[in-house]
């Protein structure tokens, strides 16, 4: 058995595990610690009035919906997913919440845009990156279809900085290796942009990193686990009891006010002249 990223391989998961992230993605969207990441990029893109905006991988569309919501933004945008189930789910929770007239989603491959060069007032790629097949040509697609001027901003984590508490050091530190790798099919990309992001063409005008911590409870952690323990176990990396009696005892810590778990966040804004 190999890892194989559930969001890489969206298309090979069945209805269940399909379920299972359309919940941890809009789960994770209301957690305020994770929105306010969002918030602090979105506050700085310095729009024009109709500005268009266009975000690959964009899931069910928590992201667009955010930035529809938000008072400084009065153009439209534009979701693009490679998977149909996620597509259907971003425009129904769009329709729901009253925003669909102002954003848009399709499916598509974010390898190889189907959009015209020089369109787009911002391209965001929001936990995007670490997941696809080719992080190099899906960065140049942002750079090909973001207008001259216009920015690109990626965000996600570092996954090797991803960490549970567990009274037993080492099995702790398997657990986060186990789950980076089966989650993630490149955990540690954000460590290359400052060398990769010039050599397409993009020039870095603003980064910053955030953690994301929580201590005591645990509801953006909790969701984590819960979701992707199970790819732990496909991927043969840890045996199936020994992720059971973790998870187990991670959800306890946070009903119990014990738990810890961080994991490291950036963000890129780079621009194309
Ligand atoms: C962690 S989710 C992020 C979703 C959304 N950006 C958010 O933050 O709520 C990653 C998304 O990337 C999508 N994805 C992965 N590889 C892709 C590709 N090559 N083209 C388009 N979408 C892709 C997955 O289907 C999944 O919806």
């Amino acid at each position: 058995m190999v890892a194989r990223d559930p969001h890489r391989f969206v298309n090979e998961l069945d209805d269940a595990a399909l379920e299972r992230i359309v919940a941890r993605l809009e789960n994770r969207a209301k957690d305020q610690v994770f929105a306010r990441l969002f918030d602090k990029y979105a506050e700085r893109l310095d729009l024009p009035p109709a500005a268009q905006v266009l975000e690959v991988g964009c899931g069910t569309g928590a992201m667009m919906r955010f930035l529809a919501r938000r008072r400084d933004f009065s153009g439209t945008g534009l979701g693009v997913d490679q998977s149909p189930v996620l597509i259907d789910a971003a425009k129904k929770y769009a329709r729901d919440e009253a925003v669909a007239d102002r954003v848009d989603f399709r499916v598509g491959d974010a390898h190889s845009l189907d959009l015209p060069g020089d369109t787009f007032d911002a391209v965001i790629a929001h936990t995007l990156i670490s997941h696809v097949t080719n992080p190099a040509e899906v960065i140049g697609e942002m750079a090909r279809v973001v207008k001259p001027g216009g920015t690109v901003v990626i965000f996600d984590g570092d996954y090797s900085s991803l960490t549970y508490g567990c009274p037993d050091h080492d099995l702790g530190q398997r657990m986060d290796a186990a789950l980076a790798t089966a989650t993630f099919n490149n955990p540690l990309i954000m460590r290359d942009l400052p060398r990769l992001l010039p050599e397409l063409g993009l020039v870095i005008h603003e980064a910053w990193g955030d953690a994301v911590v929580e201590i005591g409870g645990g509801s953006f952690f909790r969701s984590f686990a819960e979701t992707y323990a199970p790819a732990v176990i496909n991927a043969g990396l840890v045996p199936a009891e020994v992720v059971e009696s973790w998870l187990k005892a991670q959800l306890q810590a946070m009903d119990e006010g014990r738990f810890f778990g961080a994991c490291n966040y950036y963000t890129y804004m780079a621009r194309r002249f």
